[in-house]
């Protein structure tokens, strides 16, 4: 039947229904490729009360064992996306997909973990923190926090180090844009990232410049251009750039890690390129949005169609999105996010006068798996090692949870996808599980289908019957000073030592 529903949400696990299969908490993967983003090899992998026990050829298992056959399939580690919004209060309105709905849909996708933007509510991050708990309580996938920091005092200085120490929180995002509501300066920007290094947090900016864009937004205005094509026109690459080498120069001034969101255009790429080239600890995310999509369609004379495309920073003009691809597939960006922040044509509507009262973001978190395959793998840029790669196991390190997450390994999380190769998906609203009632992807065609996917060691997708269960999900805190941070000190000292201080050269002779 139609897949656009939910079979059996909320059912106890373990009762059979809706064509999905029963499952005990044992089971075995048989016969497929198992892809690390070390290594692949065809293995059997087998779980047990949701931990990977086992990976190996022709393991030998009790009778009490689901099998579930992936002979002439891929056995990947479930998707992890860097970046979503559910759930979010956001231009007036309030995402459309809460905690329950977006991660159902991630799941129908094979992504089977998403790291969220707590929001603070009035500056106080801790406020934010129980905000976020409360909504994630129906969560049907593990799930992360990074933290956004939207003002600067004390209090707030003090806060981030309680959100690393007692909350599981290891990341800080700073806006450079949305003056007005979200956007920092550069000295609170500068004072966010002495503590992210002092607490070895990462440090991540959306980087546009938000005095620029407000004067782009009244220079287009002015031109009586009010259409979701004014978005575009009003935040040019430039100004992207622009906050995007400001941002890196600035923790290189402060020697500490940076974490560039959403990458839309060439010209912030090379700034990262550039920077990465030096030796600057720099991490790139692209977004699906960035790689598959272009601006033609913020033209549609539709403005439902339009709209949906309106996303800071802007989808930019063809040619971005084939540099994006070829970017992540040389490794000058190092994983692949979605800015999963969906809105219905409702809520996008309230700027159908005034493309800056659109709320900002598109769809995503249950496309990422699919696109990235059809548009990376299927083309010959990405192996499928490089595939497992970003779009989980580069996340699960930068974040600091491998090999927990990102990885089939021996006592890793059972968070598992089964995708065939050689099946095919169609995207479109009318089949998706996001609450949104328009895709950004409608209508698209690709190569490569997941056809299971297992969260906790549970069977949550198969046969195109999702089989969730609110509540299921885990809050994963993530610890500080990943990988990134190695060597850190080092630079530091060998910085200290070529200054030569504290020799006092002068004296005066009062
Ligand atoms: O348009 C977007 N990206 N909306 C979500 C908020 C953000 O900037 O990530
Ligand atoms: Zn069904
Ligand atoms: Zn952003
Ligand atoms: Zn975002």
């Amino acid at each position: 039947h139609s897949s656009h529903h939910f079979c059996d949400v909320g059912m106890v696990y373990g009762e059979t229904g809706c064509g999905a299969s029963s499952s005990s908490s044992k089971l075995l993967i048989k016969g497929g490729t198992v892809v690390n983003a070390h290594h692949q090899e065809v293995a059997d992998v087998y779980v047990e009360d949701g931990i990977i026990v086992d990976v190996k050829p022709n393991l030998k298992v009790d009778d009490d064992v689901n099998i579930i056959d992936a002979a002439g399939k891929f056995v990947v580690p479930g998707g992890i996306d860097p970046h979503t919004h559910l759930a979010m209060e956001f231009m007036g309105t309030e995402t459309i997909d809460d905690f329950f709905s977006g991660q159902a849909a991630a799941l129908a996708g094979g992504t089977t973990m998403h790291i969220d933007f707590v929001i603070p509510v009035n500056g106080s991050l801790v406020a934010g923190f129980e905000a976020y708990v409360n909504k994630a309580k129906n969560s049907c996938m593990d799930y992360g926090f990074h933290m956004a920091i939207t003002k600067w005092d004390e209090a707030v200085s003090r806060e981030m180090e309680v959100m690393v120490k007692e909350k599981g929180i290891n990341s800080f995002k700073f806006f450079l844009a949305y003056k007005g509501s979200l956007m920092i300066s550069d000295e609170l920007l500068l004072e966010g990232l002495k503590q992210c290094k002092s607490l070895g947090a990462i440090a991540m900016v959306h980087a546009e410049n938000g005095d620029a864009v407000f004067e782009g937004q009244k220079r287009i205005i002015e031109l009586g251009i009010t259409g979701p094509e004014g978005h575009a026109l009003s935040r040019p690459p430039a100004l992207e750039a622009e906050a995007t080498g400001r941002a890196i120069r600035l923790a290189g001034f402060v020697n500490t890690p940076l974490y560039v969101v959403h990458v839309m255009s060439i010209d912030a790429m090379e700034e990262i390129a550039k920077a990465r080239k030096s030796g600057q600890k720099v991490i790139g995310e692209a977004v699906v949005s960035g790689l598959v999509l272009n601006d033609s369609k913020l033209w549609d004379p539709d403005f439902v169609t339009a709209s949906k495309y309106v996303m800071s920073p802007p989808v930019r003009a063809s040619g971005h999105d084939k540099a994006l691809q070829a970017a992540l597939s040389t490794g000058v960006l190092q994983l692949v996010g979605t800015d999963h922040c969906a809105f219905n044509s409702t809520q996008k509507a309230l700027g159908i006068d005034d493309f800056r009262k659109i709320p900002n973001g598109v769809n995503g978190i249950e496309e990422r798996m699919h696109l990235v395959w059809d548009t990376l793998v299927e083309s010959g840029q990405l192996s499928i090692t490089d595939f497992v790669r970003v779009t989980s196991t580069e996340c699960a390190k930068i974040f600091n949870i491998y090999p927990r997450k990102g990885a089939i390994l021996a006592g890793s999380d059972a968070d598992i996808v089964i995708l065939n190769p050689n099946a095919s998906v169609t995207i479109s609203a009318n089949y998706h599980h996001s609450r949104t009632d328009t895709n950004v992807y409608e209508a698209r065609r690709g190569k490569g289908k997941v056809e299971v996917t297992i969260a906790g060691g549970r069977v949550v997708w198969e046969n195109d019957h999702l089989k969730v269960i609110p509540g299921s999900g885990k809050f994963i805190e993530m610890p500080p000073f990943s990988y990134l941070f190695s060597g850190i000190d080092k630079a530091d000292a060998s910085y200290l030592s070529s200054l030569k201080a504290p020799v006092k050269r002068f004296k005066s002779t009062a």
